[in-house]
């Protein structure tokens, strides 16, 4: 079984590569990446002298390109995760998070459904997807596989609109599909413009916490290496045509994370306990910030038997503990265009 997953060069799509090349010797694993600042091969070292492993890199927005490797290498299962993941990088420059979340979806759609067509038996095609695309919650309630979609930025409405056309596939042509929405992750290689990783490196070199608008948002919180463990079982598993919510159980409120964080890492650091709270500083907020997100995950519970496997604060101290062991990991990715996102985002 050949299978290719795209993405695997990013946070999550590193650790299902090598979920995927470890657990299944006997499938040929193709990792496609552009390496955009998001994709860093550092991510996946461990893994690449293995037999099983293939690294291709390439666009997936290259459409003659894409056809090509699908002509030449006939996958028989696709894992797409290659995406523009970031919601503050989707209000400065939406155009991009289209062109490959959008146009990026489609062009692999069309290069499946070109080698597949006549033979869908044991194929599938699985897009991972984000809880985003249902919208903000208020105080109560949960998302459900059947609660509508109602995107806000333009991150979750590009998946929203991939989702649909994966979905438009499988009504239209009858491709073999599943497509997974997951709440927030988090844990090692995790690129430091997200809350967490930002928070740790912040704290690391004594600069401030930007806490959007009161931090009185909440999010709920997946540790990564269990978002695999649930991809894993969802592509060998799950219904065709189906969805499956995927979350942590695991809703904070951002200012009571970053407390929270700020506790664990003054403990790693042997700093007085408070000290990294005093860098905790209240900045504008983001425009179209999502009050809540919050996951149903029950579904893929009782249909598939998945639950997360470790707690927040023991996931959250690993977390820690990761990138205090991979110091040069932070220097290598934080270098370069990094320093000028940064300036842009928190100091213009
Ligand atoms: P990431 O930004 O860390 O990684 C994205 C990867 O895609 C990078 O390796 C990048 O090089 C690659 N990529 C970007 N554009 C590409 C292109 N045009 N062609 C080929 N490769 C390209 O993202 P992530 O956080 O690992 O998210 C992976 C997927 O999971 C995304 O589809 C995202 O929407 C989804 N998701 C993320 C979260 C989360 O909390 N991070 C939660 C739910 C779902
Ligand atoms: P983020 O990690 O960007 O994920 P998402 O926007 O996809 O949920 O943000 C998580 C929460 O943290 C979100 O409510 C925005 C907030 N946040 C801050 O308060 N400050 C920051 O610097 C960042 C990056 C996020």
């Amino acid at each position: 079984m050949k299978i290719l997953i795209t993405g695997g060069a990013g946070f999550i799509g590193s650790h299902v590569v090598r979920r995927f090349v470890l657990n299944y010797p006997n499938y040929e694993i193709y990792n496609l990446d552009a390496l955009t600042y998001a994709g860093n091969l550092e991510n996946i070292a461990d893994i690449e002298n293995q037999a099983n492993y293939h690294f291709v890199k390439g666009d997936i927005t290259d459409a003659a390109f894409i056809d090509q490797l699908f002509q030449e290498q006939q996958f028989d299962g696709v894992v797409h995760l290659a995406a523009e993941s970031h919601v503050d990088r989707s209000i400065k420059d939406p155009l991009a998070f289209v062109k490959t979340n959008v146009l990026g979806t489609m062009n692999l759609l069309n290069a499946t459904k070109a080698i597949w067509e006549h033979n869908y038996a044991g194929k599938r095609f699985y897009h991972v997807s984000t809880d985003e695309v249902y919208g903000a919650l208020g105080a109560e309630g949960l998302f459900t596989e059947t609660t509508a979609y109602d995107p806000n930025s333009p991150y979750s409405a590009s998946k929203a609109s991939s989702d649909h056309f994966v979905r438009a596939y499988g009504e239209t042509y009858g491709l073999p599909y599943v497509i997974t929405n997951c709440s927030n992750n988090y844990g090692p290689n995790h690129f430091p413009e997200k809350l967490i990783p930002l928070f740790i490196n912040n704290i690391i070199n004594n600069k401030p916490l930007p806490v959007y608008g009161d931090g009185n948002y909440t999010r709920d919180w997946l540790y990564v290496i269990d978002h695999a463990r649930a991809i894993d079982l969802v592509f060998h598993k799950g219904e065709l045509a189906e969805t499956y919510n995927i979350g942590g159980f695991n809703e904070w409120k951002n200012i009571d994370l970053v407390k929270l964080l700020c506790e664990q890492m003054d403990l790693k650091l042997g700093r007085e306990e408070g000290t990294s709270e005093q860098l905790i500083t209240f900045v504008k907020d983001r425009p179209g910030h999502d009050l809540r997100y919050a996951i149903d995950a029950s579904k893929i519970n009782k249909e598939l038997g998945w639950e997360p496997s470790v707690t927040f604060e023991e996931g959250l101290k690993q977390t820690i503990d990761w990138y205090f062991d991979n110091p040069e990991w932070l220097v290598h990715v934080t270098s370069g265009a990094y320093q000028e996102y940064y300036s842009k985002q928190y100091e213009a």
